[in-house]
This record gives structure tokens, sequence and C-alpha cells, in this order.
């Protein structure tokens, strides 16, 4: 699906599918009402009719409307004027897409970016809305004998700003774009089956990546990381016949020396539970237990697409956490790289074990400020459901621009409480620390866990159990956190930029 912007009144669009927006209870919008007097009051007529309410979700395609250009006029709902919101927004454009999309049209103009939403400007709501239009389309079919073919029936969309927005909107539209193809390659990865997606099929992956965007890449395998001393990531991996992998990605796009953020993602590639095996129900989605590590990859890809000027390392630590012969047991004490022990009294909290030595490796390359992302615990999934995942770090001020990049690109983050007091609950007889914290605040004693690991830099981890996946019978991955991300790391790159443009004008 390509994407572009255009100005112009909605009567004189040369296209398939105009599509404009009808507010609660049959309030024309300027376009819609643009379009009603093109065409000598044809629309007042139809929502009298009592057709089209304006309610959210709802939509309405008019075919031969008199005076106007387009070949049909998709009427969708936004709801009451007084509500249109991020979120209306949001459901709005992803009707339109779904809609135009269902009736086969190859191409549509939409008219619905130049709304206003309460405290958004266009740029927002033309990244919002690619971002959106490729989400609604998304479909995983690489293990479909028969491809549905064409893939989307879509093939143009235009998104529709005032004359005066126009250079914002365009560049907007690529940052849209660069982020739904972040999305896209975490989802592809979350969804491909764990017999598939393995560690080596991760590392080639990257390997692909790495080519396509010219990243360094550097893949640790178990030698190397018996080498450095990753045993909590090695005794995580020895119950498995698949090799272990840590994917380094090295995207250069900043000043030479310039200290990089660094990501750090959780790359389960199938979590069993191991000899803690977990219940049969709904194991099957414990393939999308490498999500930390693909929107890893996803956010590395989206600013190298829009050449970021930061640096940036990934850091993804990969395995199958398997119940195999040679498995770790309940009780097993392990020497993390850092020289920390851990009893692990429950080997399906093998996240933070496999985290734990990816953030120690992370102390080598100097870090601006490290971010890890993981599918960590079910109690966050508790907590918090599938609207906001969990933020936790050791410095406020990073974890406030990471809650503020969740709600500017509408994939929120909720802050949980990270008090010493909690790490009471990670005490061991026999080693420095237990691999669990009991029953009571896990996603909060997880984080304990991961934060007597990052005590020599600025740190934030991201929850994601929650966010990065959609159960029931719409059952896949979601692509977050990738927004959130790229929209931090945009942040960044725009106070990076800024005293370099101030220096040069002097
Ligand atoms: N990968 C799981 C967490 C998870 C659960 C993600 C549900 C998505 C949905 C993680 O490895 C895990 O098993 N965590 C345990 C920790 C517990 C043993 C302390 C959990 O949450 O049950
Ligand atoms: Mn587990
Ligand atoms: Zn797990």
């Amino acid at each position: 699906m390509e994407f572009s912007i255009k100005s112009g009144t909605p009567e004189t669009q040369r296209t398939a599918t105009v599509v404009v927006g009808v507010f609660e209870p049959r309030n024309l919008t300027s376009a819609a009402a643009a379009i009603d007097k093109a065409a000598k009051g044809h629309l007042s007529k139809v929502l009298k009719s009592g057709d089209i309410d304006g309610k959210v979700g709802t939509s309405l395609l008019l075919h031969g409307v008199p005076g106007v250009a387009a070949e049909r006029v998709l009427l969708v709902g936004l709801g009451k004027e007084s509500d249109f919101g991020d979120k209306a927004f949001r459901n709005a454009i992803a009707k339109a897409i779904a809609s135009v999309n269902e009736i086969g049209g190859s191409d549509a103009t939409i008219m619905l970016t130049e709304l206003a939403v309460s405290k958004r400007n266009a740029m927002w709501r033309v990244r919002q809305a690619v971002m959106v239009a490729a989400d609604t389309v998304y479909r995983f079919d690489q293990l479909k004998s028969k491809k549905e073919s064409p893939r989307s029936a879509l093939k143009n969309v235009a998104f529709v700003v005032a004359a005066g927005e126009v250079t914002g909107a365009k560049s907007a539209l690529a940052e849209g774009h660069a982020i739904a193809a972040g999305q896209h390659l975490m989802k592809d990865l979350a969804n491909l089956s764990a017999n598939y997606c393995t560690p080596s099929y991760l590392a080639d992956q990257a390997k692909v990546l790495a080519r396509e965007h010219k990243l360094g890449v550097d893949i640790l395998d178990r030698s190397d990381m018996k080498k450095l001393g990753m045993n909590t990531l090695l005794a995580v991996a020895q119950g498995s016949a698949e090799p272990p992998k840590l994917v380094v990605l090295k995207y250069n796009g900043g000043t030479k020396g310039a200290k990089p953020i660094v990501l750090v993602g959780k790359g389960v590639t199938f979590d069993t539970g191991g000899i803690s095996l977990k219940p049969a129900p709904e194991m099957d989605e414990m393939k999308y237990d490498m999500s930390g590590a693909a929107s890893v990859f996803g956010t590395i890809k989206a600013a190298a697409m829009m050449k970021l000027p930061l640096n940036i390392v990934g850091i993804t630590p990969i395995t199958e956490n398997m119940p195999g012969g040679k498995a770790i047991k309940p009780g097993d004490v392990v020497t993390s790289m850092s020289g920390q022990t851990v009893e692990i009294l429950n080997t399906d909290a093998e996240g933070r074990l496999i985290l734990c030595d990816a953030l120690t490796y992370a102390e080598r390359f100097n870090p601006d400020c490290v971010v890890d992302i993981a599918t960590l615990t079910g109690a966050c999934v508790v907590a918090l459901g599938s609207v906001a995942c969990g933020v936790m770090g050791n410095d406020d001020a990073l974890t406030n621009e990471l809650l503020a990049s969740g709600q500017e690109s509408g994939d929120r983050a909720w802050q949980l409480p990270l008090w010493d007091d909690y790490q009471e609950q990670l005490k061991s007889n026999f080693a420095d620390m237990a691999n669990i914290g009991g029953r009571m605040a896990g996603t909060i004693t997880a984080a304990c866990f991961l934060a007597r690991y990052t005590k020599k830099y600025q740190w934030a981890h991201l929850d994601v159990a929650g966010t990065a996946w959609r159960g029931g019978d719409k059952k896949g991955s979601t692509g977050r956190p990738v927004p959130l991300l790229t929209h931090f790391l945009m942040q960044r790159a725009s106070k990076a930029k800024a005293p370099a443009k101030a220096t040069r004008k002097k």
C-alpha cells in the first residue's frame, strides 16, 4: 500500500472513493458539507433517511453522487464532535480503510486527516493514519498454503490536509511509514511459529536487516557466551536442542563517539516454562515470548529508515525455554556474568535470567541509557491488561520520556513503583538472590531483579506481556511497543539535532 499527501476540495478529488466524516447525530464535517453542496443536498437527504447516524464504527457507501469527481463517496461515522479525540480518530481511519478494502477499491482519498483532533497537529494525524492503515490491512499468511491474493486490494491511499500543512504532513507520512514497517517486521517475526522462528532463524533475520539498512551485526554463539561468563543465559538454553544466540545490532546515525541508546529485548522463541512446566491451555501463544527482541529489530529498522541522527545498539539474547534432559532444575544456583549468583526457584522465570546477562553485556557500549523490552510477567497482564505496558526504571527523567512517548504514539505505558522495599522478596538462603519473588507484585519483583544488573547506567524496563499480543479471534502480534520506542528515539533525535543547528547559525 502506497500513501500520499494531498490537499484540495473533496468534490474535485479524482479517485475511486473519497472518504468523508459524519459526526453524531448527522452533523456533516466541512468536507461532507462541501460534497453535499456540490451534490445539491444529496448527502443531507441520505442522512435524513437515517441510513447513517454518525456513530463510531458505522459507514455508508454511496455510488454516483452527482457533482462529485470521485466514483464513490464513503461516509464514516465519527461519534460526537465534542468527543473526537485520539481514539475516535484512529477508529475512523481503521473503519475507512477496512471498508474501502472490503469493497475491493484500489485507491482512496481520505479527508479525515484534515479534521481537528484536540491537542493534535496535522503531523500527528498523518503519522497515526499511516500506522492505523497499515495495521488494518496487515495479514500473516506465510504459513497458509493458499495465499490471499492480492493481500490487500487497496493500493493507493491519499490523506488530505490543509494546504499550509502539506510539507509537515509529507515528513510525517515518511515517519508513519517507517514506524509501520518496523511494526510489520515485529509482527511477522512474532506470528511465525516457533518451529520456524528459532534462535538461529532470528539471528539470520538480523543479518538480513543489517544488510538492508547497513547496520553492524554481531552474533554471539554458545562458545562466545561461555567465554563471557553468561551463565544465566546459558542455563536457560541448556534444556533446548536449539543453540542460543545473542544478536547485537548497531545503527550508527549519530556523531562518531556519541554514546549510544541501547535497546535490550527478550528473545525466548518458545517458553514452555521449562521443568516448571506451563499448563497446556494457550501455551501456543508462548511463541510470542520473543516480542522484546522482535520489537528491537523493528524499532532499529524504523530508526534506520528515518535516518535518525543517533547511535543505537540492539542487544537480543535469544533462546528456547525447554524441559530437556539437560534442563536447569528448581534450586539450581548459577553465577551470572555480573558475578552475582542466582537460585533458580522457578524455571519459568527465565526472561530475567537471559536479560540480566544481556544487561551486563550492555555496559561495554558505554550507554547513554538502556531500555529493555520483555514479555516478562503474567502479573503485568493482570495489572494493566492489553491497554498499557508496564514501565519501571532507575531514572525518573527517562521513565517520564517513555511515558510521554507512549501517550504521543498511542502505544501507552504506565509506571509501577520500583521501590527498594520490594527487593526483600528476592531473598535466597543459598545464593545472592532468587529468580522469583513470590505471588505478590510479580511485575515489580521481576523488575527488581533486573535493577540489580543495571546500576551502572540510566535504565528503564518495559513489560509488554499484555500489549505485544492480542488473544481471541484476532489472535496475533500487535507490533507494540515499536511506536512507543520509535517516538522515544525521534524525541531524542530532535534534541540531539537542535544544538548542532544553533551552533551552525553562529
Ligand atoms: N513469558 C512469561 C510471561 C508471560 C505470561 C508473557 C503470559 C505473556 C503472557 C514469563 O517467562 C513467565 O513465565 N513468567 C512467570 C514468572 C513467575 C514464574 C514468577 C509468570 O508470569 O507466571
Ligand atoms: Mn516463563
Ligand atoms: Zn517467558
